[in-house]
């Protein structure tokens, strides 16, 4: 019998990349998935059942165990430290940790830093003996230096268009992100076969080696 796979599907600006994917691994995913309001979306056809979340929390429902996989950015797994399994670069959603300031930013005593990822700063700056100051924002991070609050922000860059339409730079970048699959650690032998399964699909697609 076929092993019914919950998996969490990030919302959001990955959410259209994320369903071709899976499309072009063959699974044959509704098309409303997409604009659909329903946040719980069965699809029996293709063995899963689609939980919509908030990309920030995908981890902690498969940590959890109310999702067996889920398709979550590299950047929250940096951030959170969730006991998942991360099985593959999904090789989507490409962008990078950096740090961003003004052009004319000058080294200051303790700094402040804001970033919607505190944990990546701080481990950042210390790791390279930096004294900082790192406040927590939830969104706009950009906004911080322009407005005096911060000198400078850890933040994502994709495109670079927030920055340059903002005048800030890009001063040093952190890693690399893109999405990954992630699988909750009793799912993955619970349903292994379907989960690999999974895998080899998602591997012909992406061409990019088991982490
Ligand atoms: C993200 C990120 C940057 C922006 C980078 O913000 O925090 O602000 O995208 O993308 P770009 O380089 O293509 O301009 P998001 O749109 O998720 O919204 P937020 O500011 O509310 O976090």
């Amino acid at each position: 019998m076929q092993q019914l796979l919950k998996v969490a599907m990030p919302k959001g600006r990955i959410n259209k990349s994320a369903i071709k994917l899976l499309q072009d691994a063959g699974y044959a995913i509704p098309d409303d998935l997409e604009d659909s309001r329903k946040l719980i979306i069965s699809a029996p056809e293709v063995g899963m059942e689609f939980i919509m979340a908030k990309p920030v929390d995908v981890a902690t429902y498969v940590e959890y165990g109310v999702s067996d996989i889920g398709i979550v950015g590299k950047d929250v797994l940096m951030e959170e430290d969730r006991d998942v399994y991360e099985l593959l670069d999904l090789g989507i959603a490409r962008c990078r940790m950096s740090v961003i300031g003004l052009p004319d930013w000058t080294p200051v005593m303790n700094p402040r830093v804001a970033t919607k990822y505190p944990n990546v700063a701080s481990r950042y700056f210390r790791e390279r003996g930096q004294q900082v100051d790192v406040i927590k924002l939830n969104g706009s991070i950009e906004l911080a230096p322009l407005i005096g609050l911060a000198d400078r922000i850890v933040d994502m860059v994709e495109t670079g268009r927030t920055l340059q339409e903002n005048g800030l730079v890009e001063l040093e970048s952190i890693f690399p992100i893109t999405s990954r699959l992630i699988a909750n650690r009793v799912s993955y032998r619970m349903k292994n076969d379907a989960i690999q399964q999974l895998c080899d699909r998602l591997q012909t697609v992406i061409g990019e080696p088991v982490l």
